[in-house]
């Protein structure tokens, strides 16, 4: 097909403001990115237990880590997620709210939602629990309307048991990094399913990794309706 010579300096146009409006989000999710990570902040001693901190809703918050499991670490989906809860509190009210987190490894998130007014269960594998309510207690206790729970809930065992459906309604599921190389994906899908009603809205923050782990995205789409809120192409690490 032959262009008019106006026809090629419109279609020209076009494709300039089209590149200029991609740079122009490259540029606003470099400063999200700039902004989430200035959040973090890290002690200025060496002192004698490792621990992070971060300015949430208002507070200093200081996240005591281990080293010997994946939930032993703030992994930055957390703190891409408390992010989202802090700066769109409007959209998403979680004052007096009922919310559960799975997977909450040092508790960051479920933290956030706590101060943020939210009902919250924290909730992750038996030998996380120790460290998880440890740094709980330590961020909400006189600071929250409602005091955090913490509760074992290991994917996809014993749900109906310890998260009866007839007694238990979450107006939110909150998830931080819990799809990677592990192999309780189904488990995982179950446990959503299973905690998830009509009106509960699950917000769950993700890195994307291997197309194995990514397809994850396409089985979640078979059972919810999916809304993409962000999408950053450029992550400093984790
Ligand atoms: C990558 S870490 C993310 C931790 C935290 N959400 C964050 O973003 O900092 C994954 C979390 O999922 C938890 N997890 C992994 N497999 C699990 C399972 N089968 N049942 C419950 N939790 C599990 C881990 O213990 C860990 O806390």
């Amino acid at each position: 097909m032959d262009l008019t010579s106006s026809q090629h300096s419109h279609l020209q146009n076009e494709l300039i403001r089209e590149l200029e409006r991609q740079e122009g989000e490259k540029e606003d999710d470099e400063q999200i990115v700039a902004e989430i990570m200035r959040r973090r902040f890290f002690p200025p001693l060496i002192t004698h237990k490792a621990w992070e901190g971060f300015h949430f809703a208002g507070h200093e918050i200081r996240i005591t880590e281990a080293t010997d499991c994946y939930g032993a670490v703030v992994w930055l989906s957390a703190l891409v997620l408390c992010y989202f809860l802090e700066t769109n509190s409007k959209q998403y009210n979680l004052v007096d709210k009922n919310v559960i987190e799975i997977g909450a490894g040092t508790g960051l998130v479920s933290i956030v939602a706590s101060l943020l007014g939210a009902l919250v269960t924290a909730t992750d594998l038996p030998e996380l629990l120790g460290n998880l309510q440890h740094n709980v207690l330590q961020n909400t206790k006189l600071k929250c309307k409602h005091q955090p729970r913490v509760k074992e809930l290991s994917w996809g065992i014993d749900l109906e048991k310890n998260f009866p459906r007839s007694s238990c309604h979450f107006d939110y599921i909150m998830a931080a990094d819990v799809v990677y190389h592990h192999p309780f994906l189904d488990e995982l899908l179950l446990t959503f399913d299973h905690l998830c009603e009509n009106d509960t809205v699950i917000l769950w923050a993700m890195k994307f990794r291997l197309d194995k782990e990514n397809q994850f995205v396409g089985r979640f789409q078979t059972l919810f309706d999916l809304e993409i809120h962000g999408f950053f192409n450029r992550q400093p690490h984790t």
